[in-house]
């Protein structure tokens, strides 16, 4: 890949192999050139949003990245955290924080290879274009005990695009207290382009 990744090359990503190719190449820069240079919100709000909803551990990070969720968690005395990422790139840089107890590198559209179960899942900037569409939802939902927290950012249009509202629907007999809040997922620091950027913090609780 010859440009520097940016959130265009990540929206465009067709398959998990362009996944691990453009996250390998974003690791070393993503905090500071994307999460700080475009102002990114999400796992501030998605960190709050748990909380809010008195999540507690163990928690799982679906598309944890270099770590800013469990960053805001590990400051509120939240844990264990684990992470699942299908980059290990990413995850090497969130090893080095030292904020995780387990790092699984696997795809969660997928059935997820682990013997924990989890009382919260968060995620933030994995439900995006490109990236994981509703499809993610089970086999988080497969690792989670019962009245586990989920608190997922989800991009607003991807949420429309994807037929989100009928997955949740069709979840009805395993989920509940489904809350939907938008947020910009930017501040103003962000290209002109993305600045007003919205994304749904989706919540509930497994039953
Ligand atoms: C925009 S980054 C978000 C990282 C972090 N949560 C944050 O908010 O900074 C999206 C992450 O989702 C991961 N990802 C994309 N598709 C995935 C999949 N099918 N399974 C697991 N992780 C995936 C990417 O490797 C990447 O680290």
């Amino acid at each position: 890949m010859s440009d520097e990744p940016d959130l265009k090359s990540a929206y465009a990503l067709t398959s998990n192999a362009q996944v691990e190719a453009l996250y390998e190449e974003w690791a070393q820069s993503y905090d500071t050139g994307f999460g700080q240079a475009q102002g990114y919100q999400s796992p501030r709000e998605v960190a709050l949003g748990f909380i809010g909803l008195g999540g507690k551990g163990p928690v799982l990070d679906v598309g944890a990245g270099t770590g800013l969720v469990a960053e805001f968690l590990a400051r509120a005395q939240i844990g264990p955290i684990d992470a699942v990422d299908l980059s290990a790139g990413m995850l090497d840089v969130a090893r080095s924080k030292g904020v995780y107890r387990d790092l699984i590198v696997a795809d969660v559209t997928q059935p997820i290879d682990t013997p924990n179960r989890y009382q919260g899942v968060v995620s933030a900037g994995t439900f995006t274009h490109g990236h994981v569409g509703p499809e993610g939802l089970v086999p988080l939902l497969d690792i989670a005990e019962t009245g586990a927290v989920f608190a997922l950012s989800v991009n607003r249009q991807h949420y429309e695009n994807l037929g989100f509202a009928q997955a949740i629907d069709d979840l009805s007999d395993k989920i509940t207290d489904v809350k939907l809040r938008d947020f910009r997922i930017y501040d103003d620091r962000a290209d002109e382009d993305h600045r007003d950027d919205l994304a749904a913090l989706l919540s509930f609780r497994k039953r």
